[in-house]
Protein backbone atom coordinates (compact mmCIF):
# COMPACT_ATOMS: atom_id res chain seq x y z
CA UNK A 1 0.00 0.00 0.00
CA UNK A 2 1.05 3.37 -0.61
CA UNK A 3 1.21 5.81 1.94
CA UNK A 4 -0.59 8.88 2.66
CA UNK A 5 1.07 12.05 1.55
CA UNK A 6 0.70 14.36 4.24
CA UNK A 7 0.20 17.92 2.58
CA UNK A 8 1.64 20.73 4.51
CA UNK A 9 1.00 23.33 2.33
CA UNK A 10 -3.01 22.63 2.14
CA UNK A 11 -2.46 21.97 6.19
CA UNK A 12 -0.59 25.76 6.60
CA UNK A 13 -2.45 27.63 4.12
CA UNK A 14 -5.79 26.38 6.30
CA UNK A 15 -4.04 27.68 9.45
CA UNK A 16 -2.94 30.38 8.10
CA UNK A 17 -6.51 31.91 7.19
CA UNK A 18 -7.77 30.96 10.66
CA UNK A 19 -4.94 33.22 12.06
CA UNK A 20 -6.14 36.04 9.42
CA UNK A 21 -9.68 35.22 10.77
CA UNK A 22 -8.74 36.13 14.14
CA UNK A 23 -6.17 38.61 13.76
CA UNK A 24 -9.20 40.46 11.94
CA UNK A 25 -11.65 39.94 14.77
CA UNK A 26 -8.72 41.36 17.97
CA UNK A 27 -8.46 43.70 15.21
CA UNK A 28 -12.30 45.00 15.04
CA UNK A 29 -12.99 43.64 19.04
CA UNK A 30 -10.38 45.18 20.46
CA UNK A 31 -8.03 47.87 17.96
CA UNK A 32 -4.98 45.52 18.29
CA UNK A 33 -2.92 44.51 15.03
CA UNK A 34 -0.11 41.90 15.96
CA UNK A 35 2.66 43.07 15.19
CA UNK A 36 6.28 40.98 13.79
CA UNK A 37 9.27 42.08 13.49
CA UNK A 38 11.89 39.98 11.71
CA UNK A 39 15.55 40.89 12.33
CA UNK A 40 18.59 39.53 9.79
CA UNK A 41 21.89 40.19 10.05
CA UNK A 42 24.12 39.99 7.00
CA UNK A 43 22.75 38.64 3.47
CA UNK A 44 22.84 34.74 3.94
CA UNK A 45 20.45 33.91 0.41
CA UNK A 46 18.53 31.10 2.11
CA UNK A 47 17.79 33.56 5.37
CA UNK A 48 17.05 36.49 3.19
CA UNK A 49 14.40 33.88 1.19
CA UNK A 50 12.79 33.06 4.49
CA UNK A 51 12.54 36.69 6.39
CA UNK A 52 10.47 37.66 2.93
CA UNK A 53 8.39 35.01 2.99
CA UNK A 54 7.44 36.00 6.62
CA UNK A 55 7.29 39.37 6.18
CA UNK A 56 5.00 38.57 3.06
CA UNK A 57 2.80 36.07 5.20
CA UNK A 58 2.58 37.99 8.04
CA UNK A 59 1.10 40.90 5.98
CA UNK A 60 -1.39 38.56 4.31
CA UNK A 61 -2.79 37.51 7.58
CA UNK A 62 -3.60 41.15 8.26
CA UNK A 63 -0.81 41.53 10.76
CA UNK A 64 2.03 44.48 11.02
CA UNK A 65 5.93 43.51 9.53
CA UNK A 66 8.69 45.03 10.77
CA UNK A 67 11.77 44.06 9.37
CA UNK A 68 15.48 44.84 10.60
CA UNK A 69 18.32 44.67 8.43
CA UNK A 70 21.77 44.87 9.68
CA UNK A 71 25.04 44.39 8.08
CA UNK A 72 27.07 41.34 8.13
CA UNK A 73 29.76 43.24 10.57
CA UNK A 74 27.02 44.36 12.87
CA UNK A 75 28.63 44.16 16.83
CA UNK A 76 26.74 41.89 19.34
CA UNK A 77 26.43 45.80 21.38
CA UNK A 78 24.25 46.65 18.04
CA UNK A 79 22.28 44.02 17.57
CA UNK A 80 21.39 43.59 21.67
CA UNK A 81 20.35 47.51 21.06
CA UNK A 82 17.62 46.25 18.25
CA UNK A 83 16.42 43.62 20.69
CA UNK A 84 16.03 45.96 23.00
CA UNK A 85 14.10 48.57 21.13
CA UNK A 86 11.33 46.03 19.61
CA UNK A 87 11.31 44.76 23.50
CA UNK A 88 10.29 48.28 24.40
CA UNK A 89 8.05 48.68 20.97
CA UNK A 90 4.30 48.43 21.62
CA UNK A 91 3.44 47.77 18.13
CA UNK A 92 5.97 44.46 18.15
CA UNK A 93 3.90 42.02 19.62
CA UNK A 94 6.93 39.07 18.16
CA UNK A 95 10.40 39.37 17.58
CA UNK A 96 12.67 36.83 15.74
CA UNK A 97 15.77 37.04 15.34
CA UNK A 98 17.05 34.85 12.08
CA UNK A 99 19.31 32.22 12.93
CA UNK A 100 22.46 31.17 11.78
CA UNK A 101 23.85 34.92 12.76
CA UNK A 102 27.00 35.40 11.25
CA UNK A 103 30.08 34.25 12.98
CA UNK A 104 31.87 36.54 15.79
CA UNK A 105 27.84 36.78 17.02
CA UNK A 106 26.39 34.87 20.08
CA UNK A 107 23.02 33.68 19.42
CA UNK A 108 22.86 32.44 23.24
CA UNK A 109 22.96 35.49 24.48
CA UNK A 110 20.75 37.51 21.78
CA UNK A 111 17.97 34.72 22.30
CA UNK A 112 17.79 35.09 25.48
CA UNK A 113 17.76 39.14 25.75
CA UNK A 114 14.26 38.94 23.64
CA UNK A 115 11.33 39.23 26.14
CA UNK A 116 10.21 36.26 26.60
CA UNK A 117 6.45 37.52 26.13
CA UNK A 118 7.93 38.33 22.45
CA UNK A 119 9.60 35.32 21.93
CA UNK A 120 7.65 33.89 18.92
CA UNK A 121 10.45 31.56 18.38
CA UNK A 122 10.12 30.12 21.51
CA UNK A 123 13.75 29.59 21.79
CA UNK A 124 14.30 31.48 25.18
CA UNK A 125 16.02 30.08 28.44
CA UNK A 126 12.29 30.64 29.71
CA UNK A 127 9.79 29.62 26.78
CA UNK A 128 12.16 26.20 26.66
CA UNK A 129 12.23 26.02 30.35
CA UNK A 130 8.53 26.22 30.84
CA UNK A 131 7.89 23.61 28.06
CA UNK A 132 10.13 21.59 29.63
CA UNK A 133 8.25 21.56 32.91
CA UNK A 134 5.11 21.02 30.72
CA UNK A 135 3.56 24.47 31.40
CA UNK A 136 2.19 27.05 28.45
CA UNK A 137 4.36 28.68 26.60
CA UNK A 138 5.30 29.71 23.40
CA UNK A 139 6.85 27.17 21.43
CA UNK A 140 9.21 26.52 18.93
CA UNK A 141 7.57 27.16 15.53
CA UNK A 142 8.90 23.66 13.41
CA UNK A 143 8.13 21.92 16.27
CA UNK A 144 5.10 23.00 16.43
CA UNK A 145 4.10 22.44 12.84
CA UNK A 146 5.59 18.98 13.24
CA UNK A 147 2.95 17.83 16.00
CA UNK A 148 0.15 19.97 14.06
CA UNK A 149 0.71 17.45 11.48
CA UNK A 150 1.13 14.39 12.90
CA UNK A 151 -2.20 15.12 14.50
CA UNK A 152 -3.86 14.96 10.75
CA UNK A 153 -3.09 11.78 11.21
CA UNK A 154 -3.78 10.74 14.57
CA UNK A 155 -6.35 12.47 16.79
CA UNK A 156 -4.43 11.40 19.40
CA UNK A 157 -0.29 10.74 19.99
CA UNK A 158 -1.13 9.17 23.21
CA UNK A 159 1.48 5.93 24.04
CA UNK A 160 2.80 5.72 20.32
CA UNK A 161 6.03 5.34 19.97
CA UNK A 162 8.09 8.24 18.67
CA UNK A 163 11.49 8.33 17.36
CA UNK A 164 13.36 11.93 16.76
CA UNK A 165 16.55 11.93 14.53
CA UNK A 166 18.48 14.99 15.64
CA UNK A 167 18.83 16.85 18.51
CA UNK A 168 18.91 20.82 17.68
CA UNK A 169 17.78 23.68 19.75
CA UNK A 170 16.11 24.71 16.83
CA UNK A 171 13.77 21.39 16.51
CA UNK A 172 15.11 18.14 17.95
CA UNK A 173 15.30 19.08 21.95
CA UNK A 174 11.52 20.89 21.82
CA UNK A 175 9.88 18.20 20.13
CA UNK A 176 11.19 16.27 22.89
CA UNK A 177 9.09 18.08 25.11
CA UNK A 178 6.24 18.88 22.74
CA UNK A 179 5.58 14.95 22.41
CA UNK A 180 5.98 14.25 26.15
CA UNK A 181 2.93 16.52 26.49
CA UNK A 182 1.04 14.73 24.07
CA UNK A 183 1.81 11.16 25.64
CA UNK A 184 3.77 9.69 23.57
CA UNK A 185 6.49 8.06 24.46
CA UNK A 186 9.65 9.47 23.26
CA UNK A 187 13.24 8.24 21.99
CA UNK A 188 15.88 10.87 20.76
CA UNK A 189 18.23 9.72 18.14
CA UNK A 190 21.71 11.32 17.15
CA UNK A 191 24.97 11.05 15.28
CA UNK A 192 26.30 8.87 17.99
CA UNK A 193 23.35 6.23 18.32
CA UNK A 194 23.80 3.06 17.86
CA UNK A 195 21.75 0.84 15.35
CA UNK A 196 19.33 3.95 14.01
CA UNK A 197 17.82 1.55 11.62
CA UNK A 198 16.42 -0.73 14.42
CA UNK A 199 15.63 1.47 16.61
CA UNK A 200 13.60 3.70 14.47
CA UNK A 201 11.79 0.10 13.08
CA UNK A 202 10.08 -0.08 16.53
CA UNK A 203 8.94 3.87 16.16
CA UNK A 204 5.34 4.57 15.03
CA UNK A 205 6.29 8.15 14.62
CA UNK A 206 9.18 8.75 12.78
CA UNK A 207 10.17 12.46 12.81
CA UNK A 208 14.13 13.11 10.92
CA UNK A 209 15.58 16.07 11.70
CA UNK A 210 19.28 15.29 11.25
CA UNK A 211 20.17 17.60 7.62
CA UNK A 212 21.21 14.48 6.28
CA UNK A 213 20.31 14.13 2.73
CA UNK A 214 17.65 11.20 2.07
CA UNK A 215 19.07 9.13 4.88
CA UNK A 216 16.40 7.54 6.93
CA UNK A 217 15.55 4.58 4.46
CA UNK A 218 12.51 2.42 3.68
CA UNK A 219 13.91 -0.69 5.15
CA UNK A 220 14.10 1.47 9.06
CA UNK A 221 10.65 1.92 8.41
CA UNK A 222 7.86 0.01 10.18
CA UNK A 223 5.14 -0.76 8.02
CA UNK A 224 2.62 1.99 8.53
CA UNK A 225 3.94 4.11 10.67
CA UNK A 226 3.41 8.11 10.41
CA UNK A 227 6.85 9.65 8.97
CA UNK A 228 7.61 13.73 8.99
CA UNK A 229 10.52 14.73 7.25
CA UNK A 230 12.05 17.75 8.78
CA UNK A 231 15.27 17.95 6.55
CA UNK A 232 15.66 20.54 3.84
CA UNK A 233 19.23 19.50 1.72
CA UNK A 234 19.50 21.05 -1.83
CA UNK A 235 21.35 18.53 -3.67
CA UNK A 236 23.42 18.64 -6.85
CA UNK A 237 22.44 16.63 -9.56
CA UNK A 238 24.53 15.45 -12.46
CA UNK A 239 22.91 17.61 -15.06
CA UNK A 240 24.40 20.61 -13.16
CA UNK A 241 21.28 21.65 -11.63
CA UNK A 242 20.29 21.41 -8.25
CA UNK A 243 17.20 19.71 -5.87
CA UNK A 244 15.54 20.04 -3.00
CA UNK A 245 15.45 16.82 -1.12
CA UNK A 246 14.71 15.73 2.94
CA UNK A 247 16.45 13.41 5.55
CA UNK A 248 14.17 11.13 4.76
CA UNK A 249 14.44 8.57 0.92
CA UNK A 250 10.94 9.71 0.24
CA UNK A 251 9.90 7.47 -2.89
CA UNK A 252 11.17 4.44 -1.41
CA UNK A 253 9.38 5.73 2.42
CA UNK A 254 6.06 6.35 0.51
CA UNK A 255 5.89 2.06 -0.53
CA UNK A 256 6.25 1.03 3.58
CA UNK A 257 4.98 3.96 5.40
CA UNK A 258 1.24 5.11 6.28
CA UNK A 259 1.71 8.30 6.31
CA UNK A 260 4.97 10.70 5.15
CA UNK A 261 5.37 14.33 4.00
CA UNK A 262 6.87 15.62 1.49
CA UNK A 263 9.79 17.95 0.56
CA UNK A 264 9.11 20.72 -0.43
CA UNK A 265 5.29 21.28 0.37
CA UNK A 266 5.36 19.41 4.26
CA UNK A 267 7.25 20.92 6.91
CA UNK A 268 8.38 24.05 5.61
CA UNK A 269 5.20 25.43 4.89
CA UNK A 270 4.13 25.04 8.59
CA UNK A 271 6.75 26.88 10.21
CA UNK A 272 5.52 29.96 8.86
CA UNK A 273 2.28 29.36 9.42
CA UNK A 274 2.94 28.66 13.50
CA UNK A 275 4.68 31.79 13.59
CA UNK A 276 2.05 33.76 12.61
CA UNK A 277 -0.46 31.32 15.39
CA UNK A 278 2.67 32.45 17.82
CA UNK A 279 2.62 36.05 17.27
CA UNK A 280 -1.49 36.21 17.22
CA UNK A 281 -1.04 34.58 20.89
CA UNK A 282 1.54 36.56 21.77
CA UNK A 283 -0.33 39.71 20.99
CA UNK A 284 -3.60 38.13 23.06
CA UNK A 285 -1.42 37.19 25.68
CA UNK A 286 0.16 40.89 25.91
CA UNK A 287 -3.39 42.85 26.18
CA UNK A 288 -4.82 40.08 28.06
CA UNK A 289 -7.45 39.44 25.17
CA UNK A 290 -7.55 35.44 26.65
CA UNK A 291 -6.60 32.66 24.03
CA UNK A 292 -7.25 33.15 20.75
CA UNK A 293 -9.18 30.97 19.01
CA UNK A 294 -6.28 29.26 16.99
N1 LIG B 1 16.46 29.57 10.87
C1 LIG B 1 15.92 28.41 10.41
N2 LIG B 1 14.75 28.14 11.05
C2 LIG B 1 14.56 29.14 11.93
C3 LIG B 1 13.55 29.42 12.90
O1 LIG B 1 12.56 28.69 13.07
N3 LIG B 1 13.71 30.55 13.62
C4 LIG B 1 14.78 31.37 13.46
N4 LIG B 1 14.86 32.46 14.22
N5 LIG B 1 15.76 31.15 12.58
C5 LIG B 1 15.63 30.03 11.83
Amino acid sequence: MVAKVIDGKVIAADLRARVAVDAARIKREHGVTPGLAAVLVGSDPASQVYVRSKVKQTEAAGMASFEHLLPVNASQAELLAVVEKLNRDPLVHGILVQLPLPAGLDPQAIVAAIDPAKDVDGLSPVNAGRIANGLPALTPCTPLGCIILAKTVHASLEGMNAIIIGRSNLVGRPLVQLLLNENATVTIAHSRTRDLASMCARADLVLAAVGKPEMVKANWIKPGATVIDVGINRIALADGKTRLVGDVAYNEVLEVAGAVTPVPGGVGQMTVACLLVNTLRAACAIHALGQPAV
